[in-house]
C-alpha cells in the first residue's frame, strides 16, 4: 500500500491492486518467461493485450462496432495538430476555449486551418464553464472542439453541448470518471496518465463513419489516423508497457462496477473537499464557480502565499502529496483522480478543518 496520498495532477495515483499485478506478472508476462518490457509487439501474447484493451475500454464506454479506439504516442498534445491535420481541410473549425489546453488546441489547428471561438472564457480566468446559450458557433463548421475537463483551473462541463457538427472533446482529465453518452462525440481523446494509468500511451476513440471523413492526404503517415486504425495501433512499436499497464486499469474500472459505480465514489470525494471549502468561512476559497466545478481537479487559494506554503509543507508531512497549484492560477490543487481512495480525499478534507482551527 502507498504510505501517501497522490493528489498530483498527471501523471497520477495508479490503483494499488493494479501497481500490485503489473509487479507480480513483471518477470514472466502471461507465461511467456519474458517481461512484458521485452516482448515484441507482434507477439500473440501481446496482440491479445491491444485487443482486450480496445474491448474493454468500448465497453466500459458502451460504445459498439461503430468506434474504435487507438492507442497512440506523443500525448493530447499531438492529437492538438492531428485532429486539424485529418479533418479541418478547406472548412473551419469552432473551438470552446475553457482553459489552457483548449487554447493550445487552438493554437495548433489555426497553423492548419480556419478557426472560430465558440466562447471564450479568458476574461473571468476560466473559471466557469458557459451555459448552452453562450456558444457562438459559426456558419457551418466541419467540427468543433471542447476539453470536457479543464485540469489547470478546475472546471468540469455537465452537460454534452448541442453543437451544428461531430464534436471533439479532450477528455485527458475526466475520461472514465462518470457514465456519458459516449455516441454524442465523434471523437474523444485523453493522455493516459492522470485517469487511465501510465504516461506515454494517449487513447482515441473515434467514430468509424467519421474516421472516414479523414482527409486522404495528410503528409505524415503517423499522422494519419487511418494509418492506426489499418493496423490495429500495431503500425510502429506502441508503448507496450504502457498499454499493458492502461489495460489493467480498466479491467480493475470493470471490476469496481465500471462507470456508474466509480462517479459515486467521485461524487463523494469532491463533496468531501468542496464541504470543507465552503465550510470555511472564506479560509480556502473555490478558484471555480460552484456549478462548474471539477470532480477530479479541485483548485481553491488561500487568504496570501505564506499561508499557501505552509499548507503545502505540513500536508507532506502528514502525506498529501502533490497540492500545490499550477502556476498560471497559483494556491493548490487536489487531483483526486479514479485512481485515489475515498479514505484520501477525506483525510484531506480533515487535514483542511485541521489546519484552518490552528491557523484560522
Ligand atoms: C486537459 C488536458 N489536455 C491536454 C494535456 C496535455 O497532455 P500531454 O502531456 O499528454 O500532451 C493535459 C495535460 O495535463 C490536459 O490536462
Amino acid at each position: 500500500m502507498s504510505s501517501v496520498y497522490n493528489f498530483y495532477a498527471g501523471p497520477a495515483v495508479i490503483f494499488d491492486e493494479v501497481l500490485r499485478r503489473a509487479e507480480e506478472e513483471f518477470f514472466d508476462f502471461a507465461g511467456t518467461g519474458m517481461s512484458v518490457l521485452e516482448i515484441s509487439h507482434r507477439a500473440k501474447a501481446f496482440d491479445r493485450v491491444m485487443i482486450e484493451a480496445e474491448t474493454n475500454m468500448k465497453e466500459l464506454m458502451g460504445l459498439g462496432d461503430d468506434y474504435r479506439v487507438l492507442f497512440l504516442q506523443g500525448g493530447a498534445s499531438t492529437q492538438f495538430s492531428m485532429i486539424p491535420m485529418n479533418f479541418l481541410k478547406n472548412g473551419r473549425a469552432d473551438y470552446i476555449l475553457t482553459g489552457s489546453w483548449s487554447k493550445k488546441a487552438l493554437a495548433e489547428a489555426k497553423k492548419i486551418g480556419d478557426t472560430s471561438v465558440a466562447f471564450d472564457g479568458g476574461d473571468g480566468n476560466f473559471s466557469r464553464i458557459p451555459k448552452q446559450e453562450e456558444l457562438m458557433f459559426s456558419a457551418d463548421p466541419v467540427y468543433v472542439h471542447m476539453t470536457t475537463n479543464n485540469t489547470i483551473f478546475g472546471t468540469e462541463f455537465n452537460y454534452i453541448p448541442d453543437t451544428p457538427a461531430p464534436l471533439i472533446a479532450d477528455m485527458s482529465s475526466d475520461i472514465l470518471s462518470k457514465p456519458l453518452d459516449f455516441q454524442r462525440f465523434a471523437l474523444i481523446y485523453a493522455g493516459a496518465q492522470k485517469n487511465l494509468g501510465p504516461a506515454g500511451v494517449t487513447a482515441v476513440v473515434i467514430r468509424r463513419s467519421f474516421l472516414e471523413t479523414a482527409d486522404q492526404n495528410v503528409p505524415a503517415t503517423m499522422l494519419k489516423y487511418a494509418t492506426h486504425a489499418e493496423k490495429n495501433s500495431l503500425y510502429n512499436t506502441p508503448p507496450v508497457f504502457s498499454v499493458y499497464l492502461l489495460n489493467l486499469v480498466l479491467r480493475h474500472l470493470k471490476d469496481l462496477g465500471g462507470l456508474p459505480a466509480i462517479a459515486e465514489v467521485n461524487q463523494r470525494k469532491a463533496g468531501y473537499i468542496y464541504d470543507a471549502i465552503d465550510g470555511s468561512d472564506g479560509f480556502y476559497r473555490g478558484h471555480a464557480q460552484k456549478d462548474s466545478r471539477s470532480l477530479m481537479n479541485i483548485t481553491f487559494t488561500m487568504a496570501n502565499e505564506e499561508s499557501e506554503k505552509k499548507f503545502v509543507a505540513e500536508g507532506e508531512q502528514e502525506g498529501f502529496i502533490g497540492l500545490k497549484g499550477h502556476r498560471s492560477v497559483g494556491g493548490l490543487r487536489a487531483s483526486v483522480y479514479n485512481a485515489m481512495p475515498e479514505e484520501g480525499a477525506k483525510a484531506l478534507a480533515d487535514f483542511m478543518k485541521e489546519f484552518m482551527r490552528k491557523n484560522g
